[in-house]
């Protein structure tokens, strides 16, 4: 029997959209699916990179009207993938038109549009939500998980994150990405929202309290971009002469307690300087250890302090042996021939469309009410770093 065909509309065709055209494309080929992914519509603002974008990757038809794409009865599941002040526009517009949504991390620029689009997710009872936190389908932080879950580490005491880069110093132009406008926030909404969402996934538990926090701004003022909005990441950009002020963080680092009791160090920075996606999670816990680096995105460092201390230390495990039950990796390719950053994307669309099917993920896949639970602790971050004071996030709504 034909397989239920799933039509697929992205909205945004730049660093994201490839990341999602390349998951749409390859889903298929590689994971045993009950529905098949079809490349309806490509969505974005540039007509002329469109019409390129959309022959290149396979998309059957292109336009700039966004919303046309929500109300398209042809439609099933809406991709939102552009900056983050529109997602909570566009999820909402397709969750009432009745559509499934994916949407890109961070939920929201804001935790007001991130509430409305909770709100929006609840009321369209048929329609799934989805959030793009890809590097749960890292294959090493998914056993990180199930590690966790099994009981392996016991007690959690110790949960330390950082996520850093290096591209934005002073010659980085003034691209949406710091513009609060836009963005909402820097570095923190950027790449702590990926490590708080890691740190909730691994560990199973939710963070009570942000104890202290730092936001800092080092580059107060950047080149202005020819474009509206600026889109470009940086090299080739066209720039004017006169500078415009940067609205967002460059650094945050907090502190937090979570409520199993362990606790907890946050720190994301686009000024790291040397570190070019040093993506880290270290787990510590009565019976053992993990620690996952996206920059060695195969391995886990596992610590065993259950066994003989004699031979106890961290054994680092390659995360690639499908016949041994290690997540994802099955569907690919044979033990220790390494997958990449685009794999976690294709691991979350195959979770999406089994999900879709009436399958399970293979492992739990955030929705609009799990990735708002880690908006609260962006939000709480910020006002704890403002306000110089603790925040519970009970008090967060
Ligand atoms: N999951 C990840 O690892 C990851 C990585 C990078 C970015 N992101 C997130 O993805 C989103 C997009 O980031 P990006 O790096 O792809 O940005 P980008 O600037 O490279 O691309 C943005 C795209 O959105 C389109 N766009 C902008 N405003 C629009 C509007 N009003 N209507 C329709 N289209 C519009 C642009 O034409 C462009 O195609 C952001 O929310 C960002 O935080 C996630």
């Amino acid at each position: 029997m034909a397989k239920k065909k799933i039509n697929i509309a992205l909205i945004g065709s730049k660093f994201m959209g490839r990341t999602h055209s390349n998951a749409y494309l390859k889903v298929n080929k590689f994971f045993d699916l009950p529905v098949e992914p079809v490349m309806h519509t490509i969505a974005a603002r540039d007509p002329k990179d469109l019409k390129k974008f959309s022959a290149r990757w396979g998309w059957e038809n292109w336009t700039t009207a966004w919303k046309e794409v929500c109300q398209n009865p042809e439609i099933d599941l809406v991709d939102v993938g552009t900056p983050n002040h529109v997602h909570a526009e566009q999820a909402i517009e397709a969750l009432e038109a009745g559509k499934h949504v994916v949407c890109e991390k961070p939920l929201a620029g804001t935790l007001d549009d991130a509430r409305a689009m909770v709100k929006a997710a609840k009321k369209a009872r048929k329609c799934q939500t989805f959030v793009w936190y890809n590097y749960r389908r890292c294959p090493a932080v998914a056993l990180a998980h199930q590690l966790v879950k099994s009981g392996k580490l016991g007690r959690i005491y110790h949960v330390r994150a950082a996520y850093l880069q290096d591209w934005g110093g002073p010659d980085t132009p003034l691209l949406w990405r710091f513009q609060s406008k836009f963005a909402g926030s820097g570095a923190h909404g950027d790449l702590n929202a990926h490590i708080i969402d890691m740190a909730r996934f691994v560990t199973g538990d939710e963070i009570s309290e942000v104890v202290g926090s730092i936001e800092q701004t080092f580059i107060k003022e950047r080149d202005l971009l020819e474009e509206a909005g600026g889109e470009i990441r940086g090299k080739g950009a066209k720039r004017r002469k006169t500078k415009g002020k940067s609205t967002v963080d460059d650094a945050v680092l907090f502190l937090t307690r979570f409520k199993g009791g362990a606790v907890g160090s946050f720190e994301a920075s686009r000024l790291s300087t040397g570190d070019k996606n040093r993506n880290r999670l270290e787990v510590h816990g009565e019976k053992g250890a993990i620690r996952f680096d996206f920059e060695r995105m195969n391995e886990l460092e596992w610590y065993d302090a259950t066994t003989d201390g004699k031979c106890q230390g961290w054994t680092t495990i390659n995360v690639t042996r499908g016949d041994d039950g290690h997540p994802y990796v099955g569907s690919w390719w044979p033990q220790s021939h390494l997958i990449g950053y685009e794999h976690g994307f294709i691991n979350q669309a195959s979770d999406m469309l089994k999900v879709l099917g009436g399958r399970k993920p293979e492992v739990a896949l955030p929705d609009f009410a799990d990735a708002f639970e880690t908006q609260k602790v962006l939000h709480a971050a910020i006002e704890s770093a403002r306000n110089r004071c603790p925040i519970k996030l009970s008090q967060i709504k």
